[in-house]
């Protein structure tokens, strides 16, 4: 298996970026409901929610410093023929849920940032380095920025289970190991 995609399949550089922003994306997930839903002064698995809070922050930033070259990869490279066994419905579906998981990819963090920076709260990034605030407290741009930090929230989620959804139908119930085609593969 090259870096590169080829026409026969996604290539190490594509795998390696896209089970990444799996696992960010799983921890923002599960650490941004904890953190919103626990009280001040709670501990949760021996955490303080300033804590979750900090984690999430720094976590979401070093996903859009991974989704850039992941977006430059996918824009410069090739995509991989489709699988043989999609129909052109599905084809369809996958082409818009890819849409709307790139664009998540730059949405979530972005907001994200300009919620904390305009609304004052700052960025302590990994606990070492508090960034600069080029913005300024500034409640209306917050206001604007929460708000769709969230509801991305849900519609990124949407997305997700529609690719998940489709993967797994293909992997376990049509068994054509759609799975396989971004799972890293032994040299043939
Ligand atoms: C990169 C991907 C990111 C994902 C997938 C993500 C996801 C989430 C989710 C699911 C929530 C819970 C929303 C709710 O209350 O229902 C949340 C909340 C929050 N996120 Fe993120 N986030 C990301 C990046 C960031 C970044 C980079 C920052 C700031 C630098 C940030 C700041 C926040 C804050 C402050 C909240 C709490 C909002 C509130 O008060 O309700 N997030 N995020
Ligand atoms: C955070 C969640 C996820 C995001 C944002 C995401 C995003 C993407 C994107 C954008 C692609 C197209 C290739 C690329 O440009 O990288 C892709 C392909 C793929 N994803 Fe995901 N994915 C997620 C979760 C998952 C999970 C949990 C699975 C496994 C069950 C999965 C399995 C696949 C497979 C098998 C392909 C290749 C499909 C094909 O072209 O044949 N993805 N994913």
């Amino acid at each position: 298996m090259g870096l590169s995609n080829t026409q026969e399949g996604y290539g190490a550089l594509t795998k390696l970026f896209h089970w990444l922003i799996v696992i960010l994306f799983a921890l923002q997930y599960v650490g941004g409901n904890i953190m919103t839903d626990m009280a001040r002064g709670e501990l949760v698995l021996g955490l303080t929610q300033a804590i979750y809070y900090n984690w999430h922050k720094s976590l979401g930033l070093l996903a859009l410093a991974i989704a850039i070259p992941r977006l430059i990869n996918r824009k410069v490279g090739q995509l991989p023929d489709w699988a043989p066994t999609l129909s052109q419905g599905e084809q369809r579906f996958i082409h818009r849920a890819e849409q709307v998981l790139y664009a998540a990819m730059f949405i979530m963090p972005v907001s994200g940032y300009l919620y904390v920076m305009a609304g004052d709260f700052g960025v302590n990034l990994f606990g070492v380095w508090r960034m600069p605030n080029p913005i300024g407290k500034w409640e209306e741009l917050a206001f604007i920025a929460k708000w769709t930090h969230i509801i991305s929230g849900y519609v990124l989620l949407a997305a997700i289970i529609g690719h998940v959804g489709l993967v797994l139908r293909h992997q376990l119930f049509l068994k054509d190991g759609l799975l396989m085609r971004m799972l890293p593969q032994k040299k043939s």
